[in-house]
C-alpha cells in the first residue's frame, strides 16, 4: 500500500553549518496519527518543514520525501503545501490578518477558488473548530486555545489530507489542551504530531517516532514505546504518569 509519507534517507544540514537531519527514514500509513517525540535540537521540527517542501533538500538526485507515492519536487510543491497542512509551533508565525474571517480564508483565496466557496470553507473549518461566528473577531485578542484553533481552521480550509503539528498542545491551559485534544481526534486526516506532551500521544497516536541527535532511534507502537524505560530516559524523556502501572500489552 501507498504511505500517506514516505521518507527516504533525509539529510539535512543548515546553511550555518549545523547538521540537522541524519540518514532519515520512515513511513507514516494514510489516516494514522503518528506522535514525534524527542529532546529539544532533535530535529522534530526540521523534519516537519521537509514534509511539507517548506525547506529544501540539502541532497540532489533522488528525491527524499514522497507524499501518497509522489516525490516532492519544483513542479508539485504548490500543490504539496496545500495537500500537507502545517500547523507552526508558534500562533503568531501563521496568524497575520486583521480578522479571524480574513485569516482562514487567506488560504483559499492563493488557490484561486470562487468568493462563494472561500466563504463557505471559512465557514465551515471554523465550525469544524468550535469557532463558529468568530469571523470579525481579532486573532490577536484570542485565547491561546483559540489562537491555535484559528490556526488550524486556516490549515483545513485549504483541503489538507495531511496535517503535521509542531508542538500544538504547549503553551495551552488544561482545558484548551483537552479541547485540542478531542479536536484531534475528530479530524479524520493522516497526523504527524511533534511533542512533548507524552500524555497526548497516549491518547492521540497509534505509533510514535523517537528521533535525537537528528536521527530516528525508535518507531513502533505507542504503548511499547513509551513503556521502554530504558529508551526514554536515553533519549531525554520520561516515560509518562498514566503508564506507570501498565503493561504495554494490556
Ligand atoms: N534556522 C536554523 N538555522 C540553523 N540551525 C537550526 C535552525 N533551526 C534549527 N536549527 C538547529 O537544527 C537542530 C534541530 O532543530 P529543530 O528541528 O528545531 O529541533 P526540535 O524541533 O526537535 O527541537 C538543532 O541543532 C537546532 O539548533
Ligand atoms: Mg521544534
Amino acid at each position: 500500500m501507498t504511505a500517506a509519507i514516505e521518507v527516504r534517507d533525509l539529510c539535512y544540514t543548515y546553511p550555518d553549518g549545523t547538521e540537522a537531519l541524519r540518514h532519515i527514514s520512515f513511513r507514516a500509513e494514510t489516516g494514522l496519527r503518528v506522535g514525534l517525540i524527542g529532546p529539544n535540537g532533535a530535529g522534530k521540527s526540521t523534519l516537519l518543514h521537509h514534509l511539507n517542501g517548506l525547506l529544501p533538500e540539502s541532497r540532489r538526485g533522488s528525491a527524499s520525501v514522497l507524499i501518497d507515492g509522489e516525490p516532492i519536487d519544483r513542479s508539485n510543491i504548490l500543490d504539496v503545501r496545500r495537500r500537507v497542512g502545517l500547523l507552526f509551533q508558534d500562533p503568531g508565525d501563521q496568524l497575520f490578518c486583521p480578522t479571524v474571517g480574513e485569516d482562514v480564508a487567506f488560504g483559499p483565496e492563493q488557490m484561486g477558488l470562487a468568493d462563494g466557496e472561500v466563504r463557505r470553507r471559512v465557514r465551515n473549518a471554523l465550525e469544524h473548530v468550535g469557532l463558529s461566528g468568530f469571523e470579525s473577531r481579532e486573532p490577536h485578542h484570542l485565547s491561546a486555545g483559540e489562537k491555535r484553533r484559528v490556526c488550524l481552521a486556516g490549515v483545513l480550509a485549504c483541503d489538507p489530507s495531511i496535517l503535521l503539528l509542531d508542538e500544538p498542545s504547549s503553551s495551552l491551559d488544561p482545558r484548551g489542551r483537552r479541547e485540542l485534544l478531542s479536536l484531534l481526534r475528530q479530524t479524520p486526516l493522516t497526523q504527524i504530531i511533534a511533542s512533548h506532551d507524552l500524555e497526548m500521544m497516549v491518547e492521540l497516536c497509534q505509533q510514535v517516532v523517537v528521533m535525537d541527535k537528528g536521527q530516528i532511534v525508535a518507531h513502533g507502537p505507542t504503548l511499547e514505546l513509551l513503556s521502554d524505560e530504558p529508551l526514554m530516559l536515553r533519549h531525554g524523556l520520561e516515560r509518562p504518569h498514566i503508564l506507570q502501572h501498565r503493561h504495554p500489552h494490556d
